[in-house]
């Protein structure tokens, strides 16, 4: 059997990059997290128990930073694969990733930049989600101009932020008596269990199939409306939620009215649940695979099963 590839997570100790080294660490892969000095804070101690985490599930832990070129290339020499899942703030210095990458000898088999959200390419938003996204379409053009082989992942909504609040912009949980829905309510999301998530980046990684494609998922339990999601919910609580409908004119101009982050929040919202970015496209054999059919072995938890988590 082949060996399996040595894998370096760069941002994974944060929201969706713990996932992928658990995911990388748990199918056997030599599994390398880069961490900084400042990573684990004494009033932090949850991020010093997800090192411990890491530390029993056997991840080599290499110290290095975006800022300090010198230490990616180190770590970039002894694996075969990089995963950057570094968060919004650092999108744009993932430039020096890929300069590491070139640095360190170009040996590098797969290269997975932060994304793990909407096809950038092929989203219509409005700002301020229109300058994030923006960036991630200039780091893919960086990644095929080096010639860097790649996988693009994009996974669309994570379970955990959306599901708690039954996908409502801005709510600080599940509905009591209103439910809030920008546009008409019917227009199709996606929603992706976050371990999911790390399965399928993971399985990606040897996957000739996913080389140089974009990495869609849209498991079809998954892909529902925000009507479908309601009244899902209501189903399982026995109970029917007032569902006030914000027309398009009124998210927008809440979008521009709204402080950060709410108004990034607003913005992806709209594009997903408004122009339905996330399902009104077809995934052509040329640009894109789709996870559920590539990898049905992964048993993906479904929206109804992760609903009953909250009852
Ligand atoms: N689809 C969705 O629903 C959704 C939702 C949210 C985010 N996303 C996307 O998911 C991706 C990851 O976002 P996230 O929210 O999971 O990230 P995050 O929680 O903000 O984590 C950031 C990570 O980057 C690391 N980092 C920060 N500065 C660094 C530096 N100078 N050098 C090295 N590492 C550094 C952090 O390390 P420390 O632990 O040391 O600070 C942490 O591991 C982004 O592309 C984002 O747009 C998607």
């Amino acid at each position: 059997m082949a060996e399996k590839s040595k894998i370096l997570i760069i941002g994974g100790t944060g929201y969706i990059g713990k996932f992928i080294v658990a995911a990388s660490a748990r199918s056997g892969h030599p599994t390398f997290a880069l961490v900084r000095s400042t990573t684990a804070p004494a009033d932090q101690p949850a991020k010093a128990n997800l090192l411990h985490d890491f530390q029993a599930a056997g991840v080599t832990f290499l110290q290095g930073d975006l800022h300090d070129p010198d230490s990616l290339v180190r770590a970039i020499q002894q694996v075969d694969v990089v995963i950057s899942a570094v968060g919004s703030w650092q999108l744009k210095d993932q430039t020096k990733i890929i300069d590491a990458i070139k640095d360190a000898g170009g040996h590098i088999k797969r290269f997975i930049p932060s994304e793990f959200g909407n096809d950038p390419d092929r989203i219509h938003a409005v700002e301020p989600a229109k300058s994030m996204y923006a960036i991630k379409v200039q780091i893919r053009r960086s990644v095929e101009a080096a010639g860097i082989p790649y996988t693009f992942v994009s996974c669309n909504f994570f379970a955990g932020y959306f599901l708690p609040k039954l996908a409502q912009a801005g709510a600080s949980g599940l509905p009591t008596d209103k439910v809030v829905i920008l546009g008409d309510g019917n227009t199709k999301a996606i929603f992706l269990d976050e371990d999911d998530i790390g399965a399928y980046t993971i399985n990606a990684v040897d996957d000739p199939r996913a080389l140089n494609k974009i990495l869609y998922s849209r498991p079809p339990a998954n892909i529902l409306s925000h009507n479908e999601l309601v009244s899902l919910w209501e189903r399982k609580v026995g109970k029917t939620f007032e569902r006030v409908y914000v027309s398009e004119e009124d998210v927008l101009r809440q979008i521009q009215e709204s402080p950060m982050p709410l108004n990034i929040i607003l913005a992806i919202s709209h594009s997903s649940f408004v122009n339905g970015d996330q399902t009104n496209f077809e995934i052509e054999p040329s640009f894109g695979v789709e996870t559920s059919m590539l990898y049905p072995d992964v048993k993906y938890t479904t929206v109804d099963e992760y609903l009953d988590r909250f009852l």
